[in-house]
């Protein structure tokens, strides 16, 4: 998740000297914030150190993470004319010859861990869309939700457009060597299961398609077995949207804290993998109580064909990484 490296001492360390997309763009930052992790907690894969915006940075789109608050754009995009410019100006094209940083940073990373796997991802159209229409983070996305029905058409081109960046943004990434691939629709979970439908899974959709077409990894280790890169699908509060989620093709799902993971499987018909959902609100709590909800986890997610313990959402900054090394430690007794 995101956030993860924030409360590791030798991330804030690098981050001291660094803007955050500048170490997202520079292979060797990139790949040692990655591996940060998997060194100091011995999980048993690593999130390849990112952004969502990166491919929107990487075409040219002026945009900056901004602590504290998160993406901001500085032109939004809003209109059937600020669709048509930047459909015009930022391409597919130019993107795919700009990836070398993302490149470089997945083949250092994956030699670098052997047999443990990487996690690559991208954000998904509707999230990204929720920040490029309303020019940076909201709370309910209303301005991106009301384009999507006030200009259906428009709507449908904003997706299009950021599905086909995204989708050759994680198209390096595999290619690079990654082993695994996340589509995080973090804002998802604002829609209703027929927009979602109708007005979004599409453009998920189109995103996957490169790696779909792929099918295998080109990187060695863990997908040296030459077998299908699989494909994590993520939307917080979208317990409402698991069917419509899971509809989009993926391989595995990524579930919020609120939605017990026994019951997700149950509503998906033991059909899919879950990932999930140690509550972050835990991670500040007395060891016992942190460790029954853990087990509580643990014993939910066994009901499932597989399960990735993970967090419900991003670490909190403030949390003590012993606290979460300590976590990776039961699981692994456990
Ligand atoms: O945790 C990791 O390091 C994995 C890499 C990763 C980051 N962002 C690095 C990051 C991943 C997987 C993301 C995805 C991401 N980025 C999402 C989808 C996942 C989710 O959390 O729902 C979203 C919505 C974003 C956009 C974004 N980037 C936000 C909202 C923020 C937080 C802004 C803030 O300061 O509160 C960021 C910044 C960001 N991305 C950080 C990291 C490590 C924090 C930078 C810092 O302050 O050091």
């Amino acid at each position: 998740m995101r956030q993860a490296g924030r409360s590791l001492p030798e991330y804030r360390a690098i981050r001291a000297d660094h803007r955050m997309l500048d170490a997202c763009l520079t292979p060797e930052l990139a790949s040692e914030i990655t591996l940060q992790p998997v060194r100091r907690h011995g999980v048993d894969a690593a999130v390849f150190f990112s952004d969502i915006v990166v491919p929107m940075k990487l075409v040219g789109v002026d945009v900056d993470l901004v602590a504290g608050r998160g993406p901001v754009f500085a032109n939004p995009v809003r209109t059937a004319a600020d669709v048509a410019r930047v459909r015009e100006e930022f391409t597919p094209e130019r993107l795919r010859a700009a990836l070398d940083p993302v490149r470089d940073a997945v083949r250092l990373t994956a030699e670098a861990l052997g047999s443990t796997p990487l996690i690559g991802f991208t954000g998904a159209p509707f999230t990204l869309a929720a920040y490029l229409v309303e020019g940076g983070p909201s709370r309910d996305h209303l301005r991106a939700r009301t384009l999507m029905h006030a200009d259906p058409e428009t709507w449908a081109a904003l997706l299009d457009w950021v599905a086909d960046l995204c989708g050759v943004f994680l198209e390096a990434q595999v290619e690079a060597g990654a082993s695994a691939v996340q589509l995080f629709d973090s804002w998802a979970g604002s829609l209703s299961p027929a927009d979602y439908r109708d007005r979004v899974a599409p453009a998920s959709r189109r995103t996957l398609e490169p790696v779909r077409r792929l099918g295998y990894a080109a990187g060695e280790g863990y997908a040296a077995a030459a077998r299908a890169v699989p494909i994590i699908h993520f939307a917080v509060g979208s317990g409402h949207l698991l069917e419509e989620l899971a509809e989009v093709g993926v391989d595995a799902l990524g579930v919020d804290w609120r939605t017990p993971l026994d019951e997700a499987n149950r509503r998906l018909g033991g059909a899919f993998p879950l990932q999930g959902n140690i509550d972050p609100a835990y991670l500040g709590a007395a060891t016992d109580v942190l460790e029954a909800h853990v087990s509580d986890v643990l014993r939910r997610g066994r009901s499932a064909p597989a399960h990735v313990l993970n967090l419900g959402h991003g670490v909190p900054p403030e949390t003590d990484p012993d606290v979460l090394t300590r976590i990776v430690s039961f699981a692994h007794g456990a």
